[in-house]
């Protein structure tokens, strides 16, 4: 899949903190002043919007600061970067060694002093070898905030009544690793699934249900789990629905009004009550909650009947603003820039999907969050859109909360792993569906994942672990498919043979530089303690050592970016490079019984760090599994 860089999310969810331990900021600030130094008359704002600091291919860091500088003030870029050099701080507490510049190049080259990159390093092995609780939490000190922000992850949002699909698997785990970034850098999150348990998907299934005289309908059965339906049965019950409500125009209408009604599910029917009551548990026991099981991810169910007492106020409140007006007997928001409005409450009275995400932001932000995220496909985002501008208009939003809709793209296929259901298509991929079109269930997608897992010996071979074959296979597979569908930021082939693969950007690759790193302990000691025996800062000579180093110290910018921009593919990228530069590093350089083997020593153990906390940041199962 090419990666179309002009799609990348950059959301600034600024929570306006640094961290002591990041380099780029360090040296952002010291060019500042440079540059600050050199031109006095510039504007403070305008000199810091200038000096972007970026990683560089040759040193360690670069800026082309000169260029906007020399259009600033006049001058040649030649003439800028001379007299910022002069300017540069390069004492002794300075992190920067020194800066290149080849004439004619308005680019500065920045190296940094290698123990200062030592050091963070350093740091970073001692957390982990210090940290006593679990492992994948060790850095998460070097990030804490004296800001901490209420946020509110709103994701992995099926619909009773249904199987859940997969797409749901994309919101799922996205969402998941969104509320692990966010909790690891210290704010407080709430995950919250709103399901659809309302609607007319839900009412048609009860109706057909109440057509039939079903069971499940009758007194009593939601006390009693024997018989509520089972989820093939529950399926097949929707789909029924949904077929007859095409042909036979009074089944849609009743299914229309009992929607409705259930609006005010107190005063519905009886009996509508009490089938709704057993199709939401059974389809949470069938469907939902055993998908979030297997996955391991926790989520609160709030759906978006906990909103219908409030929907007559939200639209009284937006009449009364004037925002609401009454066209063709419903009530409407017309929207600066939208084509059609946004329908609050039908002719007949019934309130829509959007009403219920209006009552929703309301309650969120009345109940103190700053941040709401929104997961969903991209097919809603101009609900979301929508949603968004009349919560400002009606004064609920202002600029100190952010919200957010983080639109996913699809799973697509080109293979059949299984020809009965698959539709086969061309290698540019399809859609990941059913052979009837319907959306492929996300169930089968797990399965298939574990079943080819089970077909590779060497992924399950010699592991010391307390798990039987097939969890062991269940959590290689869900690490796999986690990580490759969180580094793909937009649609992307469904591929188990590239998931799996030891070589490339895969979670096995990251998997096998933590298992040697776990060798290297073994070697060393036999009841994990520490490895480490000294406190003297690492010296690094090889190249492989630097590289990596490098790397690792980037840790805290990372993770700042990562809360920034709520895009875990760039925990990917950069998991990525750790786990490349340290195979490289392993390669190069012998570790136990040499002269260097303190210093190697510190960076086997600040990598395990990293790596543990990307484990745990892509919701990876822990790590007795690898
Ligand atoms: N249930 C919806 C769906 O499956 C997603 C809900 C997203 N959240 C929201 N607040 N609208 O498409």
């Amino acid at each position: 899949i090419k990666h179309n860089s002009s799609q990348r999310r950059c959301f600034s969810l600024d929570s306006g903190r640094a961290s002591t331990l990041n380099l780029r900021s360090e040296v952002g600030d010291i060019m500042q002043k440079a540059i600050t130094k050199s031109f006095p008359t510039l504007d403070d704002g305008l000199v810091s919007k200038m000096t972007r600091i970026d990683p560089s291919p040759v040193a360690h860091f670069q800026t082309a600061a000169a260029i906007g500088l020399s259009r600033s003030t006049g001058k040649t870029t030649d003439e800028v970067v001379n007299s910022i050099i002069q300017s540069v701080d390069v004492g002794e507490n300075s992190i920067i060694h020194s800066i290149l510049v080849n004439p004619g190049n308005p680019r500065m080259e920045i190296f940094l002093k290698d123990e200062k990159v030592a050091a963070v390093v350093q740091h970073m092995a001692k957390l982990r070898e210090t940290s006593e609780g679990d492992h994948r939490l060790c850095l998460k000190e070097i990030l804490q905030t004296d800001q901490p922000k209420k946020a509110l992850v709103d994701f992995g949002s099926p619909n009773m009544c249904k199987q859940l699909h997969v797409g749901h698997l994309r919101t799922i785990i996205l969402g998941d690793s969104i509320c692990r970034i966010l909790e690891f850098m210290g704010h407080d999150v709430e995950r919250i699934s709103h399901v659809g348990d309302f609607g007319l998907p839900v009412a048609m299934t009860i109706r057909q249900a109440l057509d039939h005289d079903m069971d499940f309908t009758r007194p009593g059965a939601l006390e009693d789990p024997t018989r509520w339906p089972t989820p093939s049965h529950l399926t097949q019950i929707y789909a029924e629905a949904k077929k007859r409500a095409q042909s036979d125009p009074s089944f849609a209408e009743r299914s229309q009004k009992t929607s409705k009604s259930m609006q005010k599910i107190d005063s519905a029917e009886e009996e509508v009550r009490r089938s709704w009551h057993v199709l939401c548990a059974s389809s949470r026991r069938g469907f939902g909650k055993k998908v979030f099981e297997r996955l391991n991810v926790v989520s609160e169910e709030r759906g978006e009947s906990f909103y219908a007492p409030l929907l007559d106020g939200v639209t009284q409140e937006l009449i009364d603003k004037k925002l609401c007006v009454e066209s063709q007997g419903a009530m409407v928001v017309f929207l600066h820039g939208h084509k059609t409005p946004v329908i609050v409450r039908k002719s007949d009275g019934a309130y829509l999907y959007a009403t219920t995400d209006l009552a929703a932001i309301k309650h969120r932000i009345s109940s103190g969050k700053d941040w709401i995220v929104y997961i969903t496909d991209d097919g809603q985002k101009l609900h979301f859109d929508q949603v968004f501008s009349v919560a400002k208009l009606a004064g609920w939003l202002d600029e100190t909360k952010k919200v957010i809709h983080i639109g996913t793209g699809v799973i697509k296929s080109n293979f059949s792993p299984s020809p009965d259901v698959l539709i086969l298509t061309d290698t540019e991929g399809k859609k990941l569906s059913s052979r009837d079109g319907s959306p492929y269930p996300l169930e089968d997608l797990l399965n298939e994942a574990i079943s080819k897992v089970v077909t590779k010996p060497d992924l399950l071979q010699e592991r010391k672990s307390q798990l039987s074959q097939l969890e062991l296979s269940e959590a290689i597979a869900f690490n796999a498919l986690k990580y490759f569908d969180l580094c793909h930021s937009r649609d992307y082939i469904f591929s188990p043979e590239s998931m799996l693969s030891f070589k490339g950007n895969t979670a096995v690759y990251l998997m096998y530089a933590y298992a040697r790193i776990c060798s290297v302990r073994r070697n060393l000691t036999s009841k994990g303690e520490h490895i480490i025996s000294t406190s003297a800062l690492p010296v690094f000579t090889e190249p492989e050592e630097m590289a990596l180093s490098l790397a690792l110290s980037r840790f805290p910018e990372q993770m700042l970016n990562l809360e920034r921009t709520l895009t875990p593919q760039y925990l990917c990228e950069y998991l990525y490079d750790v786990a490349t530069k340290f195979h490289s590093f392993y390669g190069a350089c012998r570790i136990v019984g040499e002269p260097q083997q303190e210093s190697r020593l510190q960076l086997c153990v600040a990598t395990e760090a990293v790596i543990l906390t990307g484990f745990h940041l892509l919701g990876f199962t822990t790590a007795d599994v690898i």
